[in-house]
């Protein structure tokens, strides 16, 4: 994706009405990739046509997977087995997106031929050796750069073994790569978890015939079984909702209306965030889709004071801190993060970059080795540079409803990866946002 974009947002504003975000990133992902290696056709509505599900799509098509669509958030998988892939004829290109990389690494580590993955500038600095090294460990030959990093080499051929592998770092994406490496493995795949993540994985695969076995903190999947394809509705994603919530919470006046949001339980830490915070968020409508709880979210304004965020809440609201931070920003009080290091290994260095976003703001925001101290008030007006990261975009336009004067944030084109249409949907429900296309000179400098 190149570089550029640029909101100019102006301050204040109410948020009202109801929305339907896009489908959730996650599990679009997972239904790409169980689909292909899946036997018979899987039809997928509600798919998100960001640009990093679609990097995935288009390295299963280069896998030799005949895929449809999307078209209407409609697509179908017409699988090819687990044994079906088919060597691509170039290096697969995952853009931005660390789901893809790391689950189609799991997904490939056994097969018969050699692949490489590679991505853009900030995926190719993000660490893979939490999962080259226990793919190794199962068999797999694969090659990082000598920092760590892509692009993957995997040489293909290895025959895999399963093995009981303890996560040094609740991540689903770890979790998530092992299991898929599993479906390939001789025996048992079995992975321990620090503190529990999403598991959207688990239930897909549950949904296609091969359920994994669970107990405490342990997964295991048993190699060799045959998938079967299956409709899946995907959900609205929350992380995606997120920024509505903080939005409608900070701006007085607020009363939004967010449909069909996937409230998965391991992804539900943001709710849990703001209602200490003081958020009114209603949870209506529960309901169960495609073997994910999914509800119709109500939040409506209300005072917000900072909270100390603790570690056990960070992998239940890993993506959803930039929009947290903003919260943070408006509430009265101090809000003191800790246990959050990952964040700054994500598509950027969170912590930091939205420290410096709030600075530019006025906010009074410290970060630290493994978190944040933001001290919260009135952010002013201000330009806040997003380092291509999309969910600090989105996080610093929503910050706008709140601000003494206007924000414009730059570098925000990536915004595609996660939520196409961010601007529309956001102004349809009141915020006063403009998106202008174009170069930003310090965003590609750094490209
Ligand atoms: C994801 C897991 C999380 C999250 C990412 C999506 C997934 O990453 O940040 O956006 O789909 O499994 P980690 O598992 O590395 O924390």
């Amino acid at each position: 994706m190149s570089a550029g974009g640029r909101y100019r947002v102006r301050p204040g504003g109410r948020l009202v009405g109801r929305l339907r975000v896009p489908g959730d990133k996650s599990i679009s992902h997972r239904a790409l990739m169980l689909g292909a290696v899946a036997e018979g056709v899987t039809v997928i509505d509600g798919f998100l046509e960001g640009a990093d599900c679609l990097a995935t799509l288009r390295a299963l098509r280069a896998l030799g997977v005949e895929i449809e669509g999307p078209a209407g958030g409609r697509v179908t998988v017409h699988g090819v087995g687990l044994h079906g892939l088919r060597p691509p004829t170039a290096a697969l290109d995952l853009g931005n997106s660390g789901t893809s990389m790391r689950l189609l690494a799991g997904l490939l580590a056994g097969q018969a031929f050699p692949v490489t993955l590679t991505g853009d500038a900030s995926l190719s600095r993000r660490p893979m050796r939490r999962i080259t090294e226990p793919l190794a460990a199962m068999g797999a030959r694969i090659e990082t750069t000598a920092a760590g990093t892509a692009p993957l080499r995997l040489a293909g051929g290895a025959r895999l073994h399963g093995i009981d592998y303890d996560l040094p770092v609740a991540s689903a994406q770890i979790k998530s790569c092992l299991l898929l490496a599993g479906l390939y493995a001789h025996g048992h795949t079995c992975v321990r978890e620090p503190a529990p993540t999403r598991d959207h994985t688990e239930r897909m695969l549950a949904g296609l015939g091969h359920a994994p076995a669970r107990a405490g903190g342990r997964i295991c999947v048993e190699g060799g079984a045959r998938l079967h394809g299956r409709a899946i509705d995907v959900p609205a994603d929350l992380s995606s909702a997120a920024f509505f919530l903080v939005g409608a919470s900070i701006a007085p006046g607020s009363d939004l209306r967010l449909e069909h949001v996937g409230v998965n339980p391991t992804r539900t830490g943001v709710i849990e965030i703001l209602r200490r915070m003081g958020a009114d968020i209603e949870i209506l409508n529960p309901r169960e889709a495609g073997g994910e709880p999914v509800a119709d979210l109500r939040v409506r304004a209300a005072p917000l004071r900072g909270i100390a965020i603790g570690p056990e809440l960070v992998p239940l609201a890993i993506d959803e801190f930039p929009a947290v931070f903003v919260a943070a920003a408006c509430a009265e009080g101090e809000t003191v993060l800790t246990g959050a290091e990952e964040l700054r290994v994500k598509e950027s260095d969170r912590i930091q970059v939205m420290a410096e976003g709030l600075q530019a703001l006025g906010v009074a925001a410290r970060p630290t080795a493994d978190g944040i101290v933001i001290r919260g008030g009135t952010p002013g007006g201000g330009t806040v540079d997003s380092h291509g990261d999309h969910r600090i975009a989105m996080a610093f336009a929503i910050a706008a409803l709140r601000a003494a004067g206007p924000v414009t944030v730059t570098d925000t084109s990536n915004v595609e990866t996660s939520f196409p249409g961010f601007p529309a949907a956001a102004a349809g429900v009141g915020l006063g946002i403009v998106a202008e296309r174009g170069g930003d000179p310090a965003a590609e400098a750094r490209e």
